[in-house]
Protein backbone atom coordinates (compact mmCIF):
# COMPACT_ATOMS: atom_id res chain seq x y z
CA UNK A 1 0.00 0.00 0.00
CA UNK A 2 1.14 3.46 -0.64
CA UNK A 3 1.02 5.09 2.40
CA UNK A 4 1.92 8.96 0.79
CA UNK A 5 -1.61 8.37 -1.06
CA UNK A 6 -3.64 7.10 2.55
CA UNK A 7 -2.15 9.89 3.55
CA UNK A 8 -3.78 12.27 0.77
CA UNK A 9 -6.61 10.52 0.83
CA UNK A 10 -7.30 11.18 4.96
CA UNK A 11 -6.39 14.56 4.49
CA UNK A 12 -9.18 14.65 2.40
CA UNK A 13 -11.46 13.06 3.98
CA UNK A 14 -10.69 15.51 6.86
CA UNK A 15 -11.05 18.53 5.03
CA UNK A 16 -14.41 18.26 3.17
CA UNK A 17 -16.32 19.00 6.01
CA UNK A 18 -15.30 22.95 5.63
CA UNK A 19 -16.00 25.14 3.06
CA UNK A 20 -13.82 25.60 0.53
CA UNK A 21 -11.08 28.72 1.03
CA UNK A 22 -12.33 30.15 -2.42
CA UNK A 23 -15.81 29.87 -0.99
CA UNK A 24 -14.62 31.80 2.36
CA UNK A 25 -12.36 34.22 0.20
CA UNK A 26 -15.63 35.27 -1.85
CA UNK A 27 -17.41 36.32 1.06
CA UNK A 28 -14.54 38.23 2.44
CA UNK A 29 -14.94 39.74 -1.45
CA UNK A 30 -18.29 40.09 -0.76
CA UNK A 31 -17.77 41.94 2.65
CA UNK A 32 -14.71 44.25 0.93
CA UNK A 33 -17.62 45.37 -1.56
CA UNK A 34 -20.03 46.40 1.03
CA UNK A 35 -17.42 48.13 2.74
CA UNK A 36 -17.12 50.23 0.29
CA UNK A 37 -20.33 51.50 -0.54
CA UNK A 38 -20.95 52.08 2.99
CA UNK A 39 -17.97 54.23 3.04
CA UNK A 40 -19.06 56.40 0.57
CA UNK A 41 -22.34 57.39 2.89
CA UNK A 42 -22.08 60.52 4.89
CA UNK A 43 -21.99 58.33 8.33
CA UNK A 44 -21.77 54.84 9.73
CA UNK A 45 -24.69 52.83 8.99
CA UNK A 46 -26.22 50.73 11.74
CA UNK A 47 -27.07 46.88 12.40
CA UNK A 48 -29.18 45.45 15.32
CA UNK A 49 -29.19 42.25 16.30
CA UNK A 50 -31.92 40.63 18.25
CA UNK A 51 -30.75 36.81 19.24
CA UNK A 52 -33.17 34.05 20.82
CA UNK A 53 -32.71 30.68 21.76
CA UNK A 54 -29.02 28.67 23.12
CA UNK A 55 -25.68 29.77 23.50
CA UNK A 56 -25.46 28.34 19.83
CA UNK A 57 -27.62 31.20 18.79
CA UNK A 58 -25.42 33.97 20.88
CA UNK A 59 -22.17 32.57 19.09
CA UNK A 60 -23.78 32.73 15.64
CA UNK A 61 -24.81 36.04 16.07
CA UNK A 62 -21.27 37.51 17.29
CA UNK A 63 -20.03 35.69 14.09
CA UNK A 64 -23.17 38.01 12.09
CA UNK A 65 -22.33 41.30 14.07
CA UNK A 66 -18.19 39.98 13.06
CA UNK A 67 -19.13 40.04 9.31
CA UNK A 68 -21.34 43.29 9.54
CA UNK A 69 -18.67 45.34 11.46
CA UNK A 70 -16.56 44.31 8.80
CA UNK A 71 -18.76 45.50 6.22
CA UNK A 72 -18.52 48.84 7.81
CA UNK A 73 -21.63 48.92 10.33
CA UNK A 74 -21.63 50.13 13.40
CA UNK A 75 -24.08 48.22 16.26
CA UNK A 76 -26.46 49.87 17.60
CA UNK A 77 -29.07 48.93 20.39
CA UNK A 78 -31.99 50.66 18.84
CA UNK A 79 -33.80 48.62 16.04
CA UNK A 80 -35.22 51.79 14.73
CA UNK A 81 -32.46 53.70 13.72
CA UNK A 82 -30.75 50.46 12.30
CA UNK A 83 -29.83 49.91 8.72
CA UNK A 84 -29.60 46.34 9.19
CA UNK A 85 -32.07 44.26 11.52
CA UNK A 86 -31.04 40.46 11.94
CA UNK A 87 -33.18 38.45 13.91
CA UNK A 88 -31.61 35.20 14.70
CA UNK A 89 -34.55 32.65 15.87
CA UNK A 90 -34.78 29.82 18.13
CA UNK A 91 -37.51 26.10 17.32
CA UNK A 92 -37.03 24.66 20.59
CA UNK A 93 -40.45 25.73 21.77
CA UNK A 94 -43.41 27.06 20.12
CA UNK A 95 -43.14 29.81 22.85
CA UNK A 96 -39.50 31.15 21.12
CA UNK A 97 -41.34 31.03 17.77
CA UNK A 98 -44.63 32.83 18.88
CA UNK A 99 -42.23 35.68 20.19
CA UNK A 100 -40.13 35.98 17.42
CA UNK A 101 -43.39 36.56 14.78
CA UNK A 102 -44.36 39.00 17.56
CA UNK A 103 -41.17 40.94 16.99
CA UNK A 104 -41.01 40.46 13.70
CA UNK A 105 -44.29 42.84 13.18
CA UNK A 106 -42.70 45.65 14.88
CA UNK A 107 -39.32 45.77 13.08
CA UNK A 108 -41.47 45.34 9.63
CA UNK A 109 -43.28 48.66 10.69
CA UNK A 110 -39.76 50.32 10.81
CA UNK A 111 -40.36 50.17 6.76
CA UNK A 112 -43.50 52.71 6.77
CA UNK A 113 -41.19 55.22 7.51
CA UNK A 114 -37.98 54.39 6.40
CA UNK A 115 -38.43 51.24 3.46
CA UNK A 116 -34.41 50.53 2.51
CA UNK A 117 -34.10 49.41 6.21
CA UNK A 118 -32.80 45.56 5.25
CA UNK A 119 -34.53 42.96 7.66
CA UNK A 120 -33.01 39.29 8.16
CA UNK A 121 -34.11 36.30 9.70
CA UNK A 122 -32.04 33.49 10.00
CA UNK A 123 -31.30 30.57 12.55
CA UNK A 124 -33.30 27.29 13.66
CA UNK A 125 -36.39 28.52 12.71
CA UNK A 126 -36.41 29.19 9.37
CA UNK A 127 -34.84 26.01 8.56
CA UNK A 128 -38.20 24.88 8.77
CA UNK A 129 -40.61 24.77 5.63
CA UNK A 130 -43.98 25.55 6.89
CA UNK A 131 -41.76 29.03 8.33
CA UNK A 132 -40.73 29.94 5.08
CA UNK A 133 -43.86 29.27 3.63
CA UNK A 134 -45.43 31.86 6.73
CA UNK A 135 -42.33 34.29 6.08
CA UNK A 136 -43.43 34.21 2.07
CA UNK A 137 -46.86 34.81 2.57
CA UNK A 138 -47.33 36.98 5.37
CA UNK A 139 -44.18 38.70 5.80
CA UNK A 140 -43.36 40.19 2.34
CA UNK A 141 -41.15 43.46 4.15
CA UNK A 142 -38.37 40.51 5.33
CA UNK A 143 -35.55 40.84 2.90
CA UNK A 144 -33.25 37.89 3.75
CA UNK A 145 -33.78 34.45 5.04
CA UNK A 146 -30.90 32.03 5.78
CA UNK A 147 -30.82 29.28 7.70
CA UNK A 148 -28.28 27.87 9.81
CA UNK A 149 -26.10 26.32 6.66
CA UNK A 150 -25.58 29.37 5.29
CA UNK A 151 -24.86 31.56 7.78
CA UNK A 152 -21.32 31.76 5.94
CA UNK A 153 -23.35 33.35 3.42
CA UNK A 154 -24.33 36.76 4.91
CA UNK A 155 -22.12 38.72 3.07
CA UNK A 156 -23.12 36.91 -0.11
CA UNK A 157 -26.49 37.55 0.68
CA UNK A 158 -26.61 40.83 1.69
CA UNK A 159 -24.60 42.56 -0.93
CA UNK A 160 -26.90 40.88 -3.26
CA UNK A 161 -29.93 43.03 -2.22
CA UNK A 162 -28.31 45.76 -1.53
CA UNK A 163 -27.50 45.94 -5.34
CA UNK A 164 -31.22 45.74 -5.81
CA UNK A 165 -31.90 41.89 -5.85
CA UNK A 166 -35.44 40.29 -4.98
CA UNK A 167 -36.15 39.47 -1.44
CA UNK A 168 -33.83 36.03 -0.83
CA UNK A 169 -34.25 32.85 0.91
CA UNK A 170 -31.28 30.46 1.39
CA UNK A 171 -32.17 27.88 3.45
CA UNK A 172 -30.26 25.58 1.15
CA UNK A 173 -27.19 23.58 2.35
CA UNK A 174 -26.08 20.06 3.02
CA UNK A 175 -27.89 18.58 6.07
CA UNK A 176 -24.93 16.82 6.75
CA UNK A 177 -23.43 20.45 7.40
CA UNK A 178 -20.35 22.58 6.68
CA UNK A 179 -17.87 24.59 8.97
CA UNK A 180 -16.48 27.57 7.74
CA UNK A 181 -13.39 29.09 9.23
CA UNK A 182 -11.74 32.11 8.95
CA UNK A 183 -14.58 34.67 9.08
CA UNK A 184 -14.74 37.65 11.72
CA UNK A 185 -17.03 37.16 15.17
CA UNK A 186 -17.45 40.12 17.51
CA UNK A 187 -17.71 39.09 20.35
CA UNK A 188 -19.94 40.51 23.21
CA UNK A 189 -18.24 42.80 25.40
CA UNK A 190 -16.33 41.15 28.75
CA UNK A 191 -14.13 38.67 29.84
CA UNK A 192 -16.46 35.88 28.30
CA UNK A 193 -16.11 34.01 25.43
CA UNK A 194 -18.08 31.20 23.30
CA UNK A 195 -16.09 28.71 21.54
CA UNK A 196 -18.02 26.58 19.33
CA UNK A 197 -16.01 22.64 18.97
CA UNK A 198 -19.17 21.39 17.24
CA UNK A 199 -22.12 21.84 15.47
CA UNK A 200 -25.27 20.23 14.83
CA UNK A 201 -26.65 16.99 16.55
CA UNK A 202 -26.95 13.34 15.85
CA UNK A 203 -29.12 12.22 18.88
CA UNK A 204 -32.63 12.81 17.53
CA UNK A 205 -34.51 12.92 21.19
CA UNK A 206 -38.35 12.16 20.20
CA UNK A 207 -39.07 15.62 21.14
CA UNK A 208 -36.30 17.67 20.35
CA UNK A 209 -36.09 19.91 16.70
CA UNK A 210 -32.28 20.74 16.47
CA UNK A 211 -31.47 18.15 14.50
CA UNK A 212 -33.80 18.68 11.75
CA UNK A 213 -32.61 22.68 12.10
CA UNK A 214 -29.05 22.18 12.62
CA UNK A 215 -27.94 19.09 10.72
CA UNK A 216 -25.46 16.33 11.55
CA UNK A 217 -22.84 16.06 14.01
CA UNK A 218 -19.52 17.53 12.96
CA UNK A 219 -16.37 18.47 14.76
CA UNK A 220 -13.91 21.19 14.02
CA UNK A 221 -10.03 20.29 13.72
CA UNK A 222 -8.30 20.20 17.14
CA UNK A 223 -5.74 22.51 16.20
CA UNK A 224 -8.24 24.97 14.91
CA UNK A 225 -10.18 25.17 18.13
CA UNK A 226 -6.60 25.13 20.08
CA UNK A 227 -5.53 28.34 17.62
CA UNK A 228 -8.87 30.31 18.38
CA UNK A 229 -8.39 29.70 22.38
CA UNK A 230 -4.96 30.75 22.41
CA UNK A 231 -6.03 33.94 20.85
CA UNK A 232 -8.98 34.44 23.22
CA UNK A 233 -6.62 34.44 26.10
CA UNK A 234 -3.94 36.20 24.30
CA UNK A 235 -6.91 38.86 23.84
CA UNK A 236 -7.67 38.76 27.88
CA UNK A 237 -11.00 36.31 27.72
CA UNK A 238 -11.08 34.59 31.25
CA UNK A 239 -14.33 32.99 31.29
CA UNK A 240 -14.53 30.54 27.83
CA UNK A 241 -17.23 28.21 27.31
CA UNK A 242 -16.86 25.47 24.77
CA UNK A 243 -19.90 25.07 22.83
CA UNK A 244 -21.57 22.08 21.80
CA UNK A 245 -25.00 20.24 21.57
CA UNK A 246 -23.79 17.20 23.01
CA UNK A 247 -19.96 18.11 23.58
CA UNK A 248 -18.89 14.60 25.15
CA UNK A 249 -19.47 13.20 21.09
CA UNK A 250 -17.08 15.61 19.81
CA UNK A 251 -14.49 14.42 17.59
CA UNK A 252 -16.82 10.56 16.89
CA UNK A 253 -16.60 12.48 13.08
CA UNK A 254 -13.14 13.33 12.50
CA UNK A 255 -11.72 9.78 12.84
CA UNK A 256 -8.20 10.77 14.40
CA UNK A 257 -9.09 9.07 17.97
CA UNK A 258 -9.31 12.01 19.77
CA UNK A 259 -12.68 12.73 22.01
CA UNK A 260 -14.17 15.12 24.56
CA UNK A 261 -11.70 14.18 27.23
CA UNK A 262 -8.79 13.96 24.97
CA UNK A 263 -9.45 17.58 23.55
CA UNK A 264 -10.40 19.26 27.28
CA UNK A 265 -6.86 17.83 28.38
CA UNK A 266 -4.73 19.45 24.83
CA UNK A 267 -6.65 22.56 25.52
CA UNK A 268 -6.34 22.76 29.63
CA UNK A 269 -2.71 22.85 28.75
CA UNK A 270 -2.99 26.40 26.80
CA UNK A 271 -1.04 28.25 29.57
CA UNK A 272 -3.09 31.26 30.95
CA UNK A 273 -4.94 32.97 33.82
CA UNK A 274 -8.41 31.76 32.62
CA UNK A 275 -11.54 28.83 33.25
CA UNK A 276 -12.58 26.80 30.65
CA UNK A 277 -16.37 25.62 30.64
CA UNK A 278 -18.53 23.80 28.44
CA UNK A 279 -21.71 22.39 27.56
CA UNK A 280 -23.99 21.15 26.66
CA UNK A 281 -23.20 16.83 27.89
CA UNK A 282 -25.56 13.70 26.96
CA UNK A 283 -25.12 11.42 29.43
CA UNK A 284 -25.26 8.32 27.15
CA UNK A 285 -21.59 9.96 26.04
CA UNK A 286 -20.35 10.97 29.30
CA UNK A 287 -17.52 8.90 30.72
CA UNK A 288 -15.26 8.52 34.00
CA UNK A 289 -12.68 9.38 31.72
CA UNK A 290 -14.28 13.21 31.29
CA UNK A 291 -14.72 13.62 34.96
CA UNK A 292 -10.66 12.60 35.50
CA UNK A 293 -9.70 14.73 32.81
CA UNK A 294 -12.09 17.50 34.76
CA UNK A 295 -10.67 16.67 38.22
CA UNK A 296 -6.86 16.63 36.69
CA UNK A 297 -7.25 19.79 34.80
CA UNK A 298 -5.82 23.54 35.64
CA UNK A 299 -8.61 25.53 34.31
CA UNK A 300 -11.32 23.55 33.96
CA UNK A 301 -13.96 24.66 35.95
CA UNK A 302 -16.00 21.93 38.26
CA UNK A 303 -19.27 22.74 36.51
CA UNK A 304 -21.12 19.91 34.69
CA UNK A 305 -24.73 20.69 32.91
CA UNK A 306 -25.96 16.86 32.76
CA UNK A 307 -29.81 16.88 31.47
CA UNK A 308 -31.88 13.98 32.35
CA UNK A 309 -34.96 15.19 30.66
CA UNK A 310 -36.72 12.39 32.88
CA UNK A 311 -36.64 10.13 35.91
CA UNK A 312 -38.82 7.80 34.11
CA UNK A 313 -37.48 4.38 32.63
CA UNK A 314 -40.20 4.42 30.21
CA UNK A 315 -40.12 7.86 29.08
CA UNK A 316 -36.86 8.19 28.80
CA UNK A 317 -37.03 5.10 26.22
CA UNK A 318 -39.70 6.91 24.53
CA UNK A 319 -37.83 10.14 24.35
CA UNK A 320 -34.75 7.95 22.83
CA UNK A 321 -32.67 9.28 25.30
CA UNK A 322 -30.45 6.15 25.44
CA UNK A 323 -29.39 5.78 29.11
CA UNK A 324 -31.92 4.71 31.93
CA UNK A 325 -32.23 6.94 35.40
CA UNK A 326 -29.93 4.17 37.09
CA UNK A 327 -27.28 4.75 34.95
CA UNK A 328 -27.48 8.71 35.03
CA UNK A 329 -27.56 8.36 38.76
CA UNK A 330 -24.46 6.51 38.70
CA UNK A 331 -22.82 9.05 36.49
CA UNK A 332 -23.64 11.48 38.62
CA UNK A 333 -22.44 9.67 41.64
CA UNK A 334 -19.03 9.11 39.52
CA UNK A 335 -18.80 12.70 39.05
CA UNK A 336 -19.46 13.73 42.35
CA UNK A 337 -16.26 11.14 42.99
CA UNK A 338 -13.73 12.84 40.84
CA UNK A 339 -15.37 16.42 41.72
CA UNK A 340 -16.48 16.35 45.63
CA UNK A 341 -17.22 20.09 44.67
CA UNK A 342 -18.68 19.58 41.31
CA UNK A 343 -21.65 22.41 40.51
CA UNK A 344 -24.70 20.34 38.97
CA UNK A 345 -27.31 21.52 36.23
CA UNK A 346 -30.08 19.66 34.23
CA UNK A 347 -32.78 20.19 31.84
CA UNK A 348 -35.97 18.37 32.49
CA UNK A 349 -38.77 18.24 30.52
CA UNK A 350 -42.62 17.93 32.39
CA UNK A 351 -45.67 16.31 30.30
CA UNK A 352 -43.85 14.59 27.70
CA UNK A 353 -46.68 12.21 25.38
CA UNK A 354 -48.00 9.57 27.97
CA UNK A 355 -46.39 10.84 31.15
CA UNK A 356 -48.01 9.62 34.14
CA UNK A 357 -48.23 10.29 37.70
CA UNK A 358 -45.71 7.44 38.75
CA UNK A 359 -43.54 9.01 35.85
CA UNK A 360 -43.43 12.61 37.23
CA UNK A 361 -42.90 10.71 40.77
CA UNK A 362 -39.58 9.21 39.28
CA UNK A 363 -38.21 12.51 38.26
CA UNK A 364 -38.85 13.96 41.50
CA UNK A 365 -36.77 11.21 42.47
CA UNK A 366 -34.13 11.78 40.65
CA UNK A 367 -34.50 15.81 41.73
CA UNK A 368 -34.21 15.09 45.34
CA UNK A 369 -31.19 12.69 44.76
CA UNK A 370 -29.42 14.84 42.19
CA UNK A 371 -29.29 17.62 44.88
CA UNK A 372 -28.57 20.13 41.76
CA UNK A 373 -27.50 23.70 41.66
CA UNK A 374 -29.88 24.68 39.72
CA UNK A 375 -32.35 23.17 37.14
CA UNK A 376 -33.91 24.48 33.55
CA UNK A 377 -37.16 23.60 33.57
CA UNK A 378 -39.36 22.97 30.63
CA UNK A 379 -43.54 21.89 30.09
CA UNK A 380 -43.58 19.89 26.72
CA UNK A 381 -43.84 21.73 23.61
CA UNK A 382 -44.79 19.67 20.33
CA UNK A 383 -42.61 20.48 17.66
CA UNK A 384 -43.91 19.26 14.04
CA UNK A 385 -41.99 16.79 12.27
CA UNK A 386 -40.88 15.00 15.35
CA UNK A 387 -41.53 11.63 16.23
CA UNK A 388 -43.19 12.54 19.63
CA UNK A 389 -45.43 14.97 17.74
CA UNK A 390 -47.79 12.15 17.34
CA UNK A 391 -47.34 10.31 20.11
CA UNK A 392 -50.78 10.26 22.39
CA UNK A 393 -50.81 12.49 24.64
CA UNK A 394 -53.87 12.45 26.61
CA UNK A 395 -52.98 14.49 30.27
CA UNK A 396 -54.69 17.25 30.41
CA UNK A 397 -52.76 20.31 30.63
CA UNK A 398 -53.93 22.05 33.93
CA UNK A 399 -52.40 18.39 35.48
CA UNK A 400 -48.93 18.93 33.30
CA UNK A 401 -49.10 22.70 35.10
CA UNK A 402 -49.49 21.30 38.15
CA UNK A 403 -46.62 18.61 37.81
CA UNK A 404 -44.25 21.83 36.29
CA UNK A 405 -44.86 24.25 39.96
CA UNK A 406 -44.63 20.60 42.29
CA UNK A 407 -41.12 20.16 40.81
CA UNK A 408 -40.65 24.01 41.03
CA UNK A 409 -41.02 23.61 44.99
CA UNK A 410 -39.16 20.73 45.44
CA UNK A 411 -36.10 22.24 43.31
CA UNK A 412 -36.65 25.40 45.78
CA UNK A 413 -36.12 23.65 48.77
CA UNK A 414 -32.97 21.98 47.63
CA UNK A 415 -31.52 24.88 45.82
CA UNK A 416 -31.69 27.20 49.28
CA UNK A 417 -30.08 24.34 51.38
CA UNK A 418 -27.18 24.24 48.77
CA UNK A 419 -26.88 27.97 48.60
CA UNK A 420 -27.07 28.07 52.51
CA UNK A 421 -24.34 25.53 52.63
CA UNK A 422 -21.54 28.16 51.29
CA UNK A 423 -21.92 30.14 54.05
CA UNK A 424 -18.63 31.11 55.25
CA UNK A 425 -17.00 29.63 52.84
CA UNK A 426 -13.96 30.91 50.57
CA UNK A 427 -14.61 30.87 47.12
CA UNK A 428 -12.06 32.04 43.64
CA UNK A 429 -14.40 34.26 41.87
CA UNK A 430 -14.29 35.96 38.35
CA UNK A 431 -15.25 39.58 38.92
CA UNK A 432 -17.17 40.10 35.52
CA UNK A 433 -20.06 43.07 35.32
CA UNK A 434 -21.02 45.82 38.03
CA UNK A 435 -24.19 44.61 40.42
CA UNK A 436 -26.97 46.47 40.25
CA UNK A 437 -28.00 45.54 43.72
CA UNK A 438 -30.22 47.70 45.23
CA UNK A 439 -28.02 48.30 48.69
CA UNK A 440 -25.31 49.67 47.25
CA UNK A 441 -22.77 47.49 49.03
CA UNK A 442 -22.72 44.69 46.64
CA UNK A 443 -20.82 46.61 44.19
CA UNK A 444 -19.50 44.14 41.19
CA UNK A 445 -20.79 40.10 40.33
CA UNK A 446 -18.65 37.35 39.46
CA UNK A 447 -19.00 33.63 38.59
CA UNK A 448 -17.40 31.30 40.82
CA UNK A 449 -15.61 28.14 39.63
CA UNK A 450 -18.33 26.16 39.36
CA UNK A 451 -20.68 28.80 37.86
CA UNK A 452 -22.40 29.96 40.76
CA UNK A 453 -23.34 33.63 40.71
CA UNK A 454 -21.65 36.09 43.36
CA UNK A 455 -22.33 39.45 44.18
CA UNK A 456 -19.61 41.13 46.11
CA UNK A 457 -17.93 44.04 47.76
CA UNK A 458 -14.28 45.17 48.56
CA UNK A 459 -11.47 47.80 47.69
CA UNK A 460 -9.89 48.45 44.45
CA UNK A 461 -12.63 45.90 42.34
CA UNK A 462 -11.74 45.79 38.93
CA UNK A 463 -13.87 43.27 35.92
CA UNK A 464 -11.59 40.51 35.08
CA UNK A 465 -10.08 40.14 38.46
CA UNK A 466 -9.86 37.18 40.10
CA UNK A 467 -10.48 37.03 43.98
CA UNK A 468 -11.57 35.28 46.72
CA UNK A 469 -14.24 35.97 48.55
CA UNK A 470 -15.95 34.62 51.77
CA UNK A 471 -19.20 33.97 51.41
CA UNK A 472 -21.29 36.20 54.46
CA UNK A 473 -25.02 35.86 52.64
CA UNK A 474 -26.94 33.65 50.56
CA UNK A 475 -30.41 34.12 48.93
CA UNK A 476 -32.13 31.67 46.30
CA UNK A 477 -30.11 32.35 43.47
CA UNK A 478 -27.54 34.60 44.61
CA UNK A 479 -24.13 34.11 47.26
CA UNK A 480 -22.97 37.35 48.55
CA UNK A 481 -19.57 37.76 49.58
CA UNK A 482 -16.79 39.75 51.13
CA UNK A 483 -12.95 40.26 48.73
CA UNK A 484 -10.42 38.37 50.96
CA UNK A 485 -7.71 38.51 48.28
CA UNK A 486 -6.52 38.77 44.95
CA UNK A 487 -5.33 35.69 42.50
CA UNK A 488 -6.42 33.23 40.28
CA UNK A 489 -6.22 29.79 41.19
CA UNK A 490 -5.55 26.99 38.51
N1 LIG B 1 -28.41 19.58 23.26
C1 LIG B 1 -28.78 19.93 24.53
C2 LIG B 1 -29.96 20.83 24.69
C3 LIG B 1 -30.72 21.32 23.55
S1 LIG B 1 -32.25 22.09 23.76
C4 LIG B 1 -29.03 18.65 25.29
O1 LIG B 1 -29.41 17.66 24.75
O2 LIG B 1 -28.87 18.70 26.48
C5 LIG B 1 -32.29 22.56 25.46
C6 LIG B 1 -33.34 21.89 26.25
O3 LIG B 1 -34.62 22.23 25.75
C7 LIG B 1 -33.33 20.38 26.23
O4 LIG B 1 -32.39 19.84 27.10
C8 LIG B 1 -34.74 20.05 26.63
O5 LIG B 1 -34.85 19.96 28.03
C9 LIG B 1 -35.53 21.24 26.14
N2 LIG B 1 -36.38 20.90 24.99
C10 LIG B 1 -35.99 20.48 23.77
N3 LIG B 1 -37.07 20.22 23.00
C11 LIG B 1 -38.17 20.49 23.76
C12 LIG B 1 -39.57 20.40 23.55
N4 LIG B 1 -40.07 19.98 22.40
N5 LIG B 1 -40.39 20.76 24.56
C13 LIG B 1 -39.90 21.19 25.75
N6 LIG B 1 -38.59 21.27 26.00
C14 LIG B 1 -37.72 20.93 25.03
FE1 LIG C 1 -32.08 17.84 21.09
FE2 LIG C 1 -31.42 15.53 22.16
FE3 LIG C 1 -29.79 16.70 20.38
FE4 LIG C 1 -30.07 17.75 22.79
S1 LIG C 1 -29.19 15.73 22.32
S2 LIG C 1 -30.10 18.84 20.84
S3 LIG C 1 -32.19 17.34 23.29
S4 LIG C 1 -31.83 15.87 19.97
FE1 LIG D 1 -33.13 26.96 19.76
FE2 LIG D 1 -31.67 26.26 17.74
FE3 LIG D 1 -30.58 26.52 20.10
S1 LIG D 1 -33.72 25.54 18.16
S2 LIG D 1 -32.24 26.00 21.49
S3 LIG D 1 -31.47 28.14 18.93
S4 LIG D 1 -30.04 25.04 18.55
Amino acid sequence: MNFDNMCEQIMIDFTSRQVPKAEIAHQLDCMEQVSRRNALLPEAPLFYCQTFGCQQNEADTERIAGMLCEMGYTRTQDAALANVIVVNTCAVREHAEKRVFGIMGQYTHIKDTRSDVIICMCGCMVQQEHITEKIKKSYPRVDIVFGTHMLWRFPELLLRRLSGSKRIFDISGDPKGEIAEGLPVQRDEGCHAWLSIMYGCNNFCTYCIVPYVRGRERSRQPEDIEAELRQLVADGYKDITLLGQNVNSYGKDLGIGIDFADLLTRLDAVPGEYRLRFMTSHPKDASEKLFAAMANGTHISHQLHLPFQSGSNAILKRMNRGYTKEAYLTLLEQARQYMPDVVLSSDIIVGFPGETEEDFQETLDVVRRGQYDLLYTFLYSKRSGTPAATMPDSTPSEEKKDRFNRLLKTQESINQQRQDAYQDRELNILIDGLSNSKDGVYTHCGRTDGGLLVLCRGEDLQIGDFVDVEIEKTSLRTLYGRVTRKGYHG
